[in-house]
């Protein structure tokens, strides 16, 4: 299948992942040892509503895997999620000779790929996202990354509390997914680690730890409190008023999302596009590409 039979189209939807340009260039160049043409779309969704399709060359996407951020542009697009904006999308598909289309991202986008299926396009989902919430597969695309990233911050965090005798409350990425907070929290040697998954008691799980470190000899804390508990603010608040050590809030926010991809992240994501095109050579379509415990593997995407 599709060697001489149509293209594929790749796009990129959703948060942006650090490793999702290694991904696009894996796609391009496995394809193009096959004989077999890749259209990129800028902006997701949005551009494939648009028709808003690049050409993509084996050179366009040189020197791509150190690159964080995404070439294609990423969106989040509302007019996909009408039965109208799947329509456009499928027809400017069909416009452009598209047969196939590979959508880099989490597990939103994968919901656009059923849409898509549904209006006869193959599709293969390639999981991206720092949050490492899809359900399929051990790995997401950009999870070492941003968790490096959020390391490497709250080494310098717990520098300037370690002066001042404070506690860090801060703030990690993952939408309504604790992963990267645990992980992170493991790796920096944190006091406490709330996330939305697991309920906490503030007493035993804050409160009480920071009163015994303090008997140890203590003299700062971190506390990581994951973005999808809602609740960074009012635990910092309450940690400075019931133990009366002096606490600062720091957000980590969007600069998890960036910089250069690690080499985890390369070589996965490098190995997911892969993965992906074959996938279509071989005949699957509508197909999520997962890692577990280090294979290649594929499921249905619906
Ligand atoms: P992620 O893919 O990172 O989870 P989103 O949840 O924002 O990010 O999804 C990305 C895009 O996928 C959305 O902006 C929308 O265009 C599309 N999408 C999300 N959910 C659906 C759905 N149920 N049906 C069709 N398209 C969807
Ligand atoms: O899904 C990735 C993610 O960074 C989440 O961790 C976060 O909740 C969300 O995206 C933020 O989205 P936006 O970039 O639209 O603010």
């Amino acid at each position: 299948m599709f060697k001489n039979d149509g293209t594929i189209a790749v796009l990129t939807s959703g948060g942006d992942a650090p490793g999702m340009n290694a991904a696009i260039r894996a796609v391009v160049r496995t394809a193009y040892a096959r004989g077999i043409e890749v259209l990129g779309v800028r902006r997701g969704y949005t551009g494939l509503i648009n028709g808003d399709f690049i050409e993509l060359g084996i050179q366009d996407v040189s020197s791509l895997t150190s690159q964080g951020g995404t070439y294609l542009y990423t969106a989040r697009s509302p007019e996909f999620m009408s039965a109208e904006g799947q329509d456009r999308a499928a027809s400017a598909c069909k416009y452009r000779g598209v047969k196939a289309v590979i959508v880099i991202g989490g597990d939103g986008s994968f919901r656009g790929c059923i849409e898509l299926s549904k209006r006869g396009l193959a599709t293969i989902g390639i999981p991206a996202t720092i949050d490492n919430d899809i359900a399929c597969t051990n790995y997401t695309i950009g999870f070492d990354t941003a968790a490096n990233t959020a390391i490497e911050a709250i080494d310098k965090l717990n520098d300037t509390m370690r002066s001042h005798e404070r506690c860090s409350v801060v703030e990690v990425m993952g939408r309504n997914a604790g992963h990267l907070a645990v992980y992170v929290g493991i790796a920096t040697g944190a006091c406490s680690v709330i996330v939305p998954e697991r309920p906490f008691d503030f007493d035993s799980d804050i409160s009480e730890r920071i009163r015994r470190g303090k008997l140890n000899g203590r003299n700062h804390f971190i506390v990581i409190v994951a973005e999808g508990t809602g609740i960074t603010n009012e635990v910092a608040a309450r940690i400075e008023r019931e133990t009366g050590i002096a606490t600062r809030v720091t957000i980590l926010g969007h600069v998890q999302r960036g910089g250069r991809p690690s080499a985890r992240d390369r070589v996965t994501a490098s190995r997911m596009g892969k993965h992906a095109v074959e996938l279509l050579s071989n005949g699957k379509r509508n197909r999520l590409v997962g890692i577990i415990n280090g294979t290649m593997h594929d499921f249905d995407i619906g």
